[in-house]
Order: C-alpha cells, then structure tokens, then sequence
C-alpha cells in the first residue's frame, strides 16, 4: 500500500515513461528504532524528498516527516518498481534488518532480510545511477555484531578492536551484516566486473558498525545489546527488571541522537577523505553493572535482578568490550557526544522521564 503525502518542493527527472520523477532520499526501515530518529534529522535538513518503505505501516509521526510512505517487503520487485516509478532515488538509507536475538530463532530469515533484502537495494542503487548516470550513496549500518571471539578470556584479551579484527560472527545478524558490508564494497568497487558496457562506481557505499544503541523515544526488540535500553526504560516506568546477562558483560553504546549524527556525518563527508567503506564508531563502554548503578541511583526504589540467559550471553561474551573509532575520527571527524554519565544525565533522564510521567 502507498500513502502519497504532500511533497516538498524538489528536484525532479523525467522517467522512461516520459513522466517527471522526483528526487528523493530512500529509507528502508523507516519504522524501527533508527529510523526514526534518522528521518526527523533528513527532513530537518530537506533538499530533496524523502520516501519511506517497511514492513508495516508508519506511525503518523514518522509519515509527517515523509513525502511518500510505502508499506511492504524490500524484496517485492513489484513494489519497488511502483518506487522507481514516481521518484528517482539519490541516495538511500537501508535500515531494514532483523536483529540479532530474532535471527537466532529464524535464521533463514534473518539471511533473505538481512542479506538478500540488501543486494536489492544494491541491485535497485545500481540500476538508478545506470538510468541518471550518476552514482547513487548508499548507507548500510553493520554492527559490532560483525565481530566474533571465541571465548570470554580472547575477548577480554583483544580490548578495543579495528575494523579489520576478530571478523568471525557468531550470529546470523552478525554474518549478514559482515555480507553487507563485502556486497556493499563489491558493488561500488567491481560490479559487473567483465561486463563490457558495466559503468565505474555506480554506488558510493558508506557503513558504520554501530554498537548498542539506547533511544529515549522508543524500545528496541529483538537484539541482544537490549539489556540496556530496557534496564533503563523499566525502571523509569516502575517496573523491576531481570537483566538477562552478567553484571560484569561489557559492550560499547552510544545514544540515538549521536549514532543520526554519525550516520548524516559519514554520508555527508566529502569521498576524497574516505579511507575506508566500512568505519566502526564508539562512545562508551559500560558494564551491565555500570548501568545498574546508574539507573538505581536515578530511580529509588527501582529494582534490578540478574537472571542470566546463558545464550544471549555467550552472543555478548563473543562481542568486542570496545571498538576502536581512530579511523572515523581522523578520516570524517567523528567525535562523541557522550560519556554514560552525560549520556544518562543531558539526554536520557529528561527525556525518559517526560516520557513516562
Ligand atoms: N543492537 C544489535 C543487536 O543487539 C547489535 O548491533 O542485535
């Protein structure tokens, strides 16, 4: 289904069909987590059009900010091409994906979301810059699941890593974002590589490995970095919560509002600074019991009990305890906004707080 809004004003090109196709950003994902906080920022920025598509129906807020909301599955050919259709796409934002925790139930599916879901966007970013001859930006988030230690005491021992360690994932979500981010590099860089009319750099493909990320506006599902935002979002709204890992588990995370900013950051950068595709970025790096502290002081009476799933665990245990971002920062000029103690008291807690009162 295709809920057409009001478009902005924006650029537009004249399709095959002969009708005027508008300029747009595309977001996949639109409805989840990222999706909207990223939206909200690229609407505030306009310049072209921006056309959301996912799964289910948006919520009226994240449509108010849309020039077109398309409700469906990214591997719909049909659907894709009503898109293309009516709007020429500049760049897109390819968000959809199941997460980690899901995955492990339904791996099958989790690799034609994740994986096959990706190449057609790659397919569909190809096929537009063909028709405009002009390179189409990609950005695809990967994650610190793309990582993998085998043991607890490899991981402890490894610290911080670089992109280029330790890429041996233990999830699907972590092998299909390691696929990703190989599709990503091989489209921009080889695609159709011993076709004779294949066109050079079609895409311009850009990634962040995000870690955890906590939104004061909304709960994630279906990951495994969810002990912290919902340790914190339980607490303010009264109820007890059971961690389902150690208090001594360590991963890095970063606020919604800094991984947008990171996500307008990269693709916004000039390509010429670009080392890499492929940057990991970090803010910092609490223990689960770093958290507890935190939200038990913030919240009297709040109450947190560790109730330790040993396979979501070893999925933790098998991620990095922190990621090293050397490369964002001197290439793009990646900087975090946050600590945990900044990230609790300038943005969490105002905004948590107003939410459940
Ligand atoms: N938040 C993701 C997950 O837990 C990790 O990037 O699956």
């Amino acid at each position: 289904m295709t809920t057409a809004m009001s478009p902005t004003p924006s650029a537009t090109s004249r399709h095959t069909s002969g009708r005027q196709r508008t300029t747009a950003a595309l977001v996949t994902g639109a409805g989840g987590e990222m999706g909207h906080g990223l939206i909200q920022t690229l609407a505030a920025e306009g310049g072209r059009a921006i056309v959301a598509l996912d799964i289910r129906e948006l919520s009226s807020e994240i449509r108010s900010s849309c020039d077109a909301a398309f409700a469906g599955d990214i591997c719909d050919e049909g659907l894709l091409s009503r898109l293309l259709a009516q709007y020429e796409i500049s760049e897109i934002y390819h968000l959809a994906a199941l997460l980690s925790t899901r995955g492990e139930f339904v791996p099958e599916t989790a690799h034609q979301v994740n994986v096959v879901g990706t190449l057609n966007m790659l397919k569909l970013a190809a096929e537009e810059a063909r028709t405009h001859g002009r390179t189409v930006r990609f950005f695809f988030p990967s994650s610190i699941a793309a990582y993998g230690m085998a043991t607890l005491a490899q991981k402890r021992a490894a610290g911080r890593v670089a992109e280029n360690q330790c890429l041996e994932p233990i999830t699907m979500y972590g092998c299909s974002k390691l696929a990703g981010e190989h599709l990503g590099r091989y489209y921009e860089r080889h695609y159709r590589l011993l076709a004779k009319d294949r066109m050079e750099k079609p895409i311009d493909f850009r990634s962040i490995r995000f870690p955890g990320i906590i939104s004061a506006d909304t709960v994630p599902s279906g990951g495994t970095s969810d002990y912290g935002p919902e340790m914190i979002h339980a607490a303010a709204q009264g109820r007890p919560y059971g961690c389902f890992v150690r208090a001594d588990s360590r991963i890095p995370f970063m606020t919604m509002p800094e991984a947008v900013t990171a996500i307008v950051g990269v693709m916004r950068a000039e390509k010429s600074v670009l080392q890499r595709q492929v940057y990991n970025i970090s803010s910092f790096a609490p223990s689960a019991q770093d958290f507890a502290s935190l939200v038990l002081r913030e919240f009297p009476g709040a109450i947190v009990t560790w109730e330790v799933d040993e396979k979501r665990q070893a999925i933790i245990d098998s991620w990095p305890e922190d990621i090293d971002d050397a490369a964002a920062r001197a290439d793009w000029g990646w900087k975090p906004q946050h600590d945990l103690a900044s990230a609790f008291s300038g943005y969490l807690l105002p905004r948590i707080r107003a939410r459940y009162e």
